[in-house]
C-alpha cells in the first residue's frame, strides 16, 4: 500500500524522523485557520501541497507557497480538485514554511535483485531523482543495507560519506537516517524515500517529502495500518473480494474471468482480448483479473462468482480451470454448488472450460447438472471466443 505524503510524515514524527508542523484540510476554507496554527512558528509562511499518490506534484502546480491564511485558502482553492497525473486532489496538506538552504536526497528500498536492501542517497535532492539518476550516476550514492543489521549510527555515516557529505553534515544528517530505518522497519516498509530532505538557513535537518510503501503481507502485524487505506478510492468489488481474501483486480471490459492461478488467469485474460479483438471487432474484453487458487472449494468459486456477477459490466463469465491437486471433478463440483447457493442471482452465461486432472469427470458432473446458464467448451481459446461473442450480443 502506497502512503499520501501527510500519512508518511505522520509515521515520520511517530518515529522521531524529523518533520514540521502540518495539517490536511479537505476544504479550502479549513486552510486558513490551518495555516494560522502551522504557520505560527515560520512567519505565516506555510506550504500548502496536493495530497495525492504520485511524483512530480510541484512540477504540476500542486505544491504552492503561501505568506498568508488568506494566501493559504486562495492556494488550496485552486489546488484542490486539481488534476495530476490522472489524480484528483481532494486534500492538502498545510505545512509550516522552511527555509531551506539545501536540499538532499535519500531512500530505502527492497531490493530484490540482490535479496538484499539499497540506500540510495545524493547531496543533490529536489529534482528529479529518475533524471539524476539517468544523467550524472555518480552524483547518487547506493550502498547495500544489510536487512538483519539495517542502519545504525556507522551505516548511516558510510551511507552519507558516498554521497560525499562534510564531516559537518555527516553528524548532522546520520541520526535522521537511523530513524528513518526504524521506519521502514518498524512499520514493515518496502520503500521510504525523502525528497527532499533538507538543511535549514538555522542547521536543522528536516524531511519535508516523505514516500512510504507499505507491506501489506505484514498488515497482521500492524492493526492500525488498516485506518491508512484509502478507502474512499477502493474500488467497491476490489474491497469486497479483499474481505473475502480473494485475488481480484476489476478491469472495465465486459468478460468476466475466473482461473486457478495466476501464470493461467493472466494467459485467459490474453486470450480473451484476443478472441475480442478477432471474432466480435473489439465489442468484448476482459472485465477483471480473478485468481481462486489451488485449492477452488465450492465456497471459493461461490465466492468469486459473487463478486464477478455484481460486476454490472459483466455480460458473460469465462471459467478456466487447469486441475491439479485440486482435480477437475472437484472444481466442477464447486461450480454447480456455486450456483445452488447463488439461485436467483446468477444471471450471466458460464462458459467453462476445464482440462487436467479427473476432466472427463469434471466435465460428466457439469453435464449431468445441465445447468441453462453453463456451456461447456473443450479448448481454451473456443471458450474464450465463446465468452466473448456471449458477451457482445
Ligand atoms: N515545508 C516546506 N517549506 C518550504 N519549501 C518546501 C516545503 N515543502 C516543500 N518545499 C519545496 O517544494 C519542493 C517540492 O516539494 P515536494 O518534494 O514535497 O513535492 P514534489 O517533489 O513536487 O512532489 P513529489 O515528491 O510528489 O514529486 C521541494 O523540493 C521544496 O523545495
Ligand atoms: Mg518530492
Amino acid at each position: 500500500m502506497d502512503l499520501f505524503e501527510y500519512q508518511a510524515r505522520d509515521l515520520f514524527e511517530k518515529h522521531g524522523v524529523p518533520v514540521l508542523a502540518a495539517e490536511v484540510v479537505t476544504e479550502a476554507a479549513d486552510a486558513g485557520p490551518a495555516a494560522e496554527r502551522v504557520g505560527a512558528d515560520s512567519g505565516g509562511v506555510v506550504v500548502v501541497k496536493a495530497q495525492v499518490k504520485v511524483g512530480g506534484r510541484g512540477k504540476a502546480g500542486g505544491v504552492k507557497l503561501a505568506k498568508s491564511p488568506q494566501e493559504a485558502v486562495e492556494a488550496a482553492e485552486q489546488i484542490l480538485g486539481m488534476d495530476i497525473k490522472g489524480h484528483t486532489v481532494g486534500a492538502v496538506m498545510i505545512a509550516q514554511g522552511a527555509r531551506i538552504a539545501e536540499e538532499y536526497y535519500f531512500s530505502l528500498l527492497l531490493d530484490r535483485t540482490n535479496r538484499s536492501l539499497l540506500a540510495m542517497c545524493s547531496k543533490e535532492g529536489g529534482m528529479d531523482i529518475e533524471t539524476l539518476a539517468e544523467e550524472r550516476p555518480e552524483a547518487l550514492a547506493r550502498v547495500a543495507v544489510d536487512p538483519g543489521t539495517g542502519i545504525d549510527d556507522a551505516k548511516a555515516r558510510e551511507i552519507l560519506e558516498q554521497a560525499g557529505f562534510e564531516t559537518a553534515d555527516v553528524d548532522a544528517i546520520a541520526p535522521a537516517l537511523v530513524r528513518l530505518w526504524d521506519v521502514y522497519k518498524g512499520e514493515d516498509a518496502t520503500l521510504v524515500e525523502v525528497n527532499p530532505m533538507v538543511r535549514t538557513e538555522d542547521g536543522q535537518v528536516l524531511a519535508l517529502d516523505g514516500k512510504v510503501t507499505l507491506d501489506d503481507n505484514a498488515d497482521f502485524r500492524h492493526e492500525d495500518h488498516a485506518a491508512l487505506a484509502d478507502t474512499a478510492a477502493a474500488d467497491p468489488l476490489e474491497a469486497k473480494a479483499k474481505e473475502m481474501g480473494l485475488n481480484y483486480v476489476k478491469l472495465d471490459g465486459n468478460v468476466g474471468i475466473i482461473g486457478n492461478g495466476a501464470g493461467l488467469v493472466m494467459s485467459t485474460l490474453d486470450v480473451v482480448a484476443y478472441a475480442g479483438e478477432e471474432h466480435t471487432a473489439g465489442q468484448a474484453r476482459p472485465a477483471n483479473f480473478l485468481d481462486i487458487g489451488g485449492g477452488a472449494s465450492a465456497e471459493v468459486m461461490s465466492n468469486g462468482l459473487d463478486v464477478i456477477l455484481n460486476d454490472e459490466q459483466v455480460r458473460s463469465v469465462f471459467v478456466n480451470v487447469f486441475g491439479g491437486i485440486t482435480a477437475c471433478d472437484a472444481v466442477a463440483t464447486g461450480i454447480v454448488k456455486a450456483l445452488e447457493i447463488l439461485g436467483d442471482e446468477a444471471t450471466k452465461p458460464l462458459v467453462v472450460r476445464l482440462d487436467g486432472n479427473n476432466v472427463e469427470e469434471g466435465r460428466a458432473i457439469l453435464a449431468e447438472a445441465a445447468h441453462p446458464l453453463v456451456t461447456i467448451e473443450d479448448t481454451m481459446d473456443g471458450a474464450a471466443r465463446r465468452a466473448a461473442e456471449l458477451a457482445a450480443n
